[in-house]
């Protein structure tokens, strides 16, 4: 599932690189992958998977 339209970015790929890098914050995972860098309204959705990762590691 799409969770960034304007940059099509998956939740698959940000799981991913939240397992794979492990970033602490969003400024850090928004430097990983290209989310939140038009619209922005996947922010809060990318932000709830990166909570859920770091619950689950
Ligand atoms: Fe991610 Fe627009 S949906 S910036």
């Amino acid at each position: 599932m799409y969770v960034c339209l304007c940059n099509a970015v998956t939740d698959k790929v940000i799981r991913k690189v939240v397992q794979q890098h492990q970033p602490q914050t969003m400024k850090e995972l928004r430097q990983l992958c290209p989310i939140g860098t038009d619209c922005g309204k996947c922010i809060r959705q990318a932000r709830e998977i990166l909570v859920e990762e770091q619950d689950n590691a």
